[in-house]
């Protein structure tokens, strides 16, 4: 028995880098054996049930420091020894009153509020305090990542947190698929129940239990009534099982005519009308029924009448009647409605209306019904008016229904920006919404105020971050993105905090105390929204992306001519929406007076919200004194140019951190750069083919290491008009004739003889994987397969990217190989062969011989 346990242990410590424990690796800091002497040799952990998260702390406490110091601290559960403290050092871990039960009270602890905690690491025994059992816990990972970080100095504090709702949505779906997810399977659901293996679902609560993280909506918003069969309410209680001692929660999304739907072990009925008496007893009967199971159940989140779902609406009853239905029921039980304000309708917004604007929606609706919520209802508001996009203002609606609970709804995944392929840091993003001041009644009003419920003195309020981990690893799809998810945690607990901070300690935890990786990963992450917003949409225009397909990479003419309501309203002259009370849709009105005419006025708008909030010719001048248009030309190449930089930053880490991370996230970065000058090209290819305007700086439709494959000698290949023309090179691509047989494409090169780089750009679509081999003059640079595992130098270890796929020729399959150090003798024959498989047609726009250095 003995080996398989010895074999197990060594072979968790070799797999362990693999990202599944996140922040929480308890890595051994240097120098560790040094402190033996100052550390406790005893955690006496004030109770002994197992469920309960103060058991959970006196583990974990005791596993951190055999970890981080190689030091064994014997664990006692219970009170121990009651009446006085042990005679030895240890950490006391407990709640407050337990604590005072055992050893009497405490003097000099200040006032802790739900999941608060008091730390102190004076004296013989440390003590860990919460004033509940979710808050000692907190306490405990909050000393744990104090250690971690080599930090043994003495601190004694209480901590409390900002506001009372810290959730995360997860949008997975019955059948495991995760909408918006970009990291595999759900943990919690697959073929229309709940798994059987809740391994990663007890893991995942570790984490957020860490970050404190209270409850966890399981199920996508956009919800599948099944899930309210007694069987899967019976799978949903084994969740909250194996959250429990975590101190985390679970909520569910609902749909809201699951009484008229086909629920399994339920009654269906022909209504589901809220104010009818029968549909009111059907919700009745489901929260009792789920209180029976889950007596901690944290309550419902409600997308209703919402890009086609079904709502009150739909029986002319208002929101707030839609929110009683189930705010009624939750009530005696102490559970929460998160009422969503993403209400706005799809289908009949009209463009040729110029004061048609989706982002009055959320206003426009829940205003009038300001003070019609329960007080268990929280409307949860994202944080700008439209849809998680690259750069929008806070939402007016924070400061507009003083009278009912708000939360703010943040994207942890990272739908619109770069689904986790691209480096994207969200923090800085959401601490400036956070930190707007929108000037309710001329007074200080910030965002973070109102969703703590301080500034109009409401009971509940706080956050929700949209998450989608999956069965991947690294939960979210990459490493680095989990910075993300921390930093969410830390946020929710307090706004106030320097994301730069965070993203350190995150970084100390995650890979290194090495100053010279956390300065790199600091760089790399402070740099990386104000990079992708260069080169996926700057000015407040929104992320140029595919709205109508994937969400992925860019597609400027998408947004516009549709009812979606993410118009750009460009034309041959002019870009933005007029959203001014003066000439538009009046948008701007829906802030307070002082916010209100800032946006109204062209002269006070920041130049990063210029086109959210007004209509303007492209040679409108900003106040960098550059035009519209060569300020969209110089952000996109300097945010491509941005993204080159990361790979070089990145490489400068092998060694520093473990190679399998730091070879993941190098494929990542190397991509990363590929798919940023697909971006750029296509941006500014699509503003100076509609406004004509060149670029100043000669750079838009002038690539001078480029070698279009369509001016290549072909065989078996095909020209191809790719749609939308600004996702290839030049507008045209080719494809093999037939989609069986291989095609090859072939050019002299005419370039000095030397030594190049050269970068093949092609698409990787869904439903094939072609294979391509390049050579030069008869002999083979490189080879590869098109199926989302792009190599990078000679690796082979399968990495995926997980952003949603495209089955076309586009801005989201545009992809680019590159080739270091390849010598050539001006003259040399570049040859490529594409083998198409599938419906996959071995595509090709480009190939670039590239200078050292040069970026083209
Ligand atoms: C976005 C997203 C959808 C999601 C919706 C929502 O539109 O693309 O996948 O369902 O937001 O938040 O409800």
């Amino acid at each position: 028995m003995l080996i398989p346990l010895l074999l197990l242990a060594c072979s968790g410590l070799t797999t362990a880098e693999n990202g599944l424990a996140g922040w929480l690796r308890y890595a051994p800091i240097p120098g560790a054996a040094h402190h033996h002497g100052s550390l406790p040799s005893h955690v006496v952990a004030l109770n002994d049930s197992t469920i309960s998260p103060v058991y959970t702390a006196g583990q974990e406490l005791e596993r951190g420091i055999r970890s981080i110091f190689g030091k064994s601290c014997n664990v006692h559960y219970g009170h121990f020894p009651h009446g006085h403290l042990p005679g030895f050092s240890s950490v006391v871990v407990g709640t407050l009153e337990a604590y005072s039960d055992a050893y009497g009270d405490l003097t000099d602890v200040p006032e802790l509020i739900e999941g608060g905690f008091w730390l102190s690491t004076k004296g013989q025994h440390v003590q860990i305090l919460g004033q509940n059992e979710r808050g000692t816990l907190y306490g405990a990972f909050e000393y744990l990542s104090m250690l971690a970080q080599g930090n043994t100095t003495e601190v004694a504090y209480a901590a409390n947190p900002d506001a009372p709702i810290r959730w995360t949505n997860e949008w997975d779906n019955m059948d495991g698929s995760i909408e918006r997810g970009f990291a595999g399977e759900s943990i919690f659901f697959a073929d229309g129940g709940i798994v059987g293996n809740l391994t990663r679902a007890a893991e995942y609560a570790r984490l957020l239990a860490s970050i404190r993280i209270n409850a966890v909506v399981v199920n996508n918003v956009n919800a599948n009534a099944t899930l309210l069969s007694p069987q899967n309410l019976d799978g949903l209680a084994r969740i909250a099982d194996v959250f429990r001692p975590y101190g985390v929660q679970v909520g569910i999304s609902l749909y809201f005519s699951s009484p008229a739907s086909a629920v399994p072990g339920r009654a269906s009925l022909t209504t589901f009308d809220p104010l009818d008496d029968t549909v009111k007893s059907w919700w009745g009967n489901v929260t009792r029924d789920i209180y029976q199971r889950i007596p901690d159940f944290a309550g419902y989140l409600v997308k209703a009448n919402s890009e086609g779902q079904p709502g009150p609406l739909t029986y002319n009853r208002t929101l707030a009647e839609g929110a009683a239905l189930f705010s009624k029921p939750l009530q005696p039980y102490g559970g929460i409605v998160m009422f969503r304000a993403f209400v706005y309708d799809y289908q009949t917004l009209n463009e040729s209306d110029w004061t048609a604007d989706r982002a009055n929606a959320a206003v426009d609706y829940f205003r009038p019904l300001d003070g019609e919520f329960d007080n268990n209802v929280v409307i949860q508001i994202k944080y700008g008016p439209i849809d998680f996009q690259v750069r929008e203002p806070a939402s007016p609606l924070f400061a507009d229904i003083p009278n009912s609970n708000t939360a703010i709804e943040l994207q942890i995944t990272q739908e619109y920006l770069g689904q986790q392929c691209h480096l994207l840091y969200w923090a800085p993003l959401w601490k400036e919404i956070l930190d707007t001041d929108l000037r309710a009644d001329n007074k200080a009003s910030y965002v973070k105020d109102i969703v703590s419920g301080q500034r109009f003195n409401k009971p509940l309020g706080g956050y929700a971050g949209v998450s989608n981990v999956g069965m991947n690893d690294t939960w979210l799809g990459s490493h680095l993105s989990m910075s993300n998810l921390y930093a969410f945690g830390r946020l929710a607990w307090n706004p106030s905090q320097d994301v730069v901070d965070i993203l350190q300690d995150w970084t100390r935890l995650t890979f290194t105390l090495d100053t010279s990786v956390i300065d790199t990963i600091t760089q790399m992450s402070m740099e990386s929204w104000p990079a992708y917003e260069n080169y996926s949409g700057n000015l407040g225009i929104q992320t140029l992306t595919d709205i109508l397909y994937t969400h992925y990479g860019p597609n400027p003419q998408s947004q516009d001519g549709n009812s979606w309501g993410q118009w750009t309203r460009a034309d041959g002259f002019s870009i933005g929406m007029d959203r001014t009370v003066s000439n538009g849709t009046g948008f701007a009105g829906q802030y307070p007076d002082e916010v209100a005419q800032m946006y109204e006025d062209i002269a006070t708008t920041p130049d990063n919200l210029l086109l959210w909030f007004h209509h303007v010719n492209y040679t409108h001048v900003l106040k960098s004194g550059v035009s519209v248009i060569q300020d969209f030309y110089d952000q996109h190449y300097a945010g491509a140019q941005t993204a080159q930089t990361f790979v070089t930053a990145w490489n400068s880490l092998k060694g520093k951190i473990d190679d399998e991370r730091w070879t993941d996230q190098l494929f990542r970065q190397v991509y990363q750069a590929g798919h940023s000058i697909v971006w750029r090209d296509a941006i500014t290819n699509f503003y100076h083919n509609l406004s004509g305007i060149p670029d100043e700086a000669g750079r838009v439709g002038n690539y001078p290491s480029r070698i279009e494959a369509e001016s290549m000698t072909l065989d078996g290949y095909k020209l191809y008009e790719v749609s939308p023309f600004e996702a290839a090179s030049n507008y045209t691509a080719i494809v093999t004739s037939s989609n069986t047989t291989a095609g090859t494409a072939s050019t002299a090169l005419d370039y000095d003889s030397g030594t190049y780089d050269i970068a093949v750009n092609y698409y990787d679509m869904d439903g094939g994987a072609s294979h391509y081999v390049l050579s030069i003059s008869d002999e083979v640079v490189g080879e590869w397969t098109s199926n989302f595992k792009p190599h990078i130098g000679n690796q082979t270890a399968p990495r995926v990217l997980g952003h949603a796929q495209s089955s076309y020729v586009d801005g989201h399959s545009a992809i680019r190989i590159t080739f270091s150090d390849v010598t050539i003798v001006k003259g040399d024959t570049l040859k490529i062969v594409g083998t198409p498989d599938g419906n996959e047609p071995a595509p090709l726009d480009y190939v670039s011989v590239l200078k050292p250095g040069m970026i083209d």
